[in-house]
């Protein structure tokens, strides 16, 4: 495995493998690499040719107030996990190889989606989501890049700018890797406290009340998901938001045979979200 910082490093390392047409995975992420980041990189070993796996913490992509400065940045551990996955290439650029001395000028904005859900209380998010996949594909110009279900609302964003903004680049989205008690596997897990962890449980636990009654022909979305919330806050949450929708995320109706519900809460500083698709065929 070859580790590049820089963007001259990466075209090189690169080139004999565009040279030869080889198929290029890519999977994009913050670090700190769990079973879930993996199961990405299993993937993309599995269809491609070559796998390039981006650690980069993206500073455009927090808000004032949130975790930038204290996101875990584990890159020696991450580096040998990717090497046992047998990755080909890890590309750990700085934030000065990303954004360079002066202000970027040019964002990507996914509209109306972006501003939904996790929008409505993360501004900006997705502008710096999308901004630096955006770069991040030009760099690497993959053919197939990964992202995961858990983020659901990132994967449709992603689907979004390359469709519109016309990249070459199959999405493929992975499902979501749990714990055993069937917390999702995050970075941000590892803020909890061992209560905090036992009480996170609870929204995988509700995820799945909500899918049992919406199997068993309930359809007053509102009510189920004020009782998902109320279950959540029972737990210690507070509750951003629990929404039921189309897989596009538009709103569902009495005829809806398809649903995804999306979670987003707080259990002290730590904000977690997961989601849950469901369908009655
Ligand atoms: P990060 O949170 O590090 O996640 C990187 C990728 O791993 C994302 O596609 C995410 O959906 C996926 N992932 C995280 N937890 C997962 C789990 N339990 N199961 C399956 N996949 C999981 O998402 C980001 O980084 C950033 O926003 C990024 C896309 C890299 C842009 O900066």
């Amino acid at each position: 495995m070859k580790t590049e910082t820089t963007l001259q490093g990466l075209h090189a390392a690169l080139g004999a493998a565009r040279a030869a047409r080889k198929s290029i995975g890519f999977v994009p992420t913050m670090g700190n690499l769990h079973d879930g980041h993996l199961r990405l990189v299993q993937e993309a070993r599995n269809r491609c040719d070559i796998v390039v796996v981006s650690i980069f913490v993206n500073p455009t992509q927090f808000g004032q107030g949130e975790d930038f400065e204290h996101y875990p940045r584990t890159l020696e551990a991450d580096s040998k996990l990717l090497f046992d996955a047998d990755c080909d290439i890890l590309f750990a650029p700085s934030v000065q190889q990303m954004y360079g001395d002066g202000a970027q000028q040019t964002t990507v904005q996914v509209d109306s989606i972006a501003a939904d859900l996790c929008g409505r209380s993360r501004a900006g998010h997705f502008t710096g989501v999308a901004t630096v996949v955006t770069k991040l594909f030009n760099i690497v110009q993959p053919n197939v890049a990964f992202f995961g279900e858990k983020d659901y609302q990132q994967l449709a964003v992603i689907r979004h700018l390359t469709r519109d903004l016309c990249f070459p680049i199959d999405i493929i989205g992975v499902p979501t890797v749990r714990a055993v008690d069937g917390l999702a596997l995050s970075s941000r897990n590892g803020y909890l406290s061992v209560e905090q962890r036992d009480a996170a449980t609870t929204i995988y636990q509700t995820l799945q009340t909500v899918a049992t009654q919406l199997k068993q022909g309930a359809l007053d979305y509102a009510a189920l998901c004020a009782q998902a919330a109320a279950q959540l806050t029972g737990a210690g949450f507070m509750v951003d938001y629990v929404e039921i929708r189309t897989p596009l995320l538009g709103l569902p109706d009495a005829q809806s045979t398809e649903w995804v519900i999306l979670i987003a809460a707080k259990l002290g500083k730590t904000r977690l979200i997961d989601n849950l698709s469901v369908s009655l065929d």
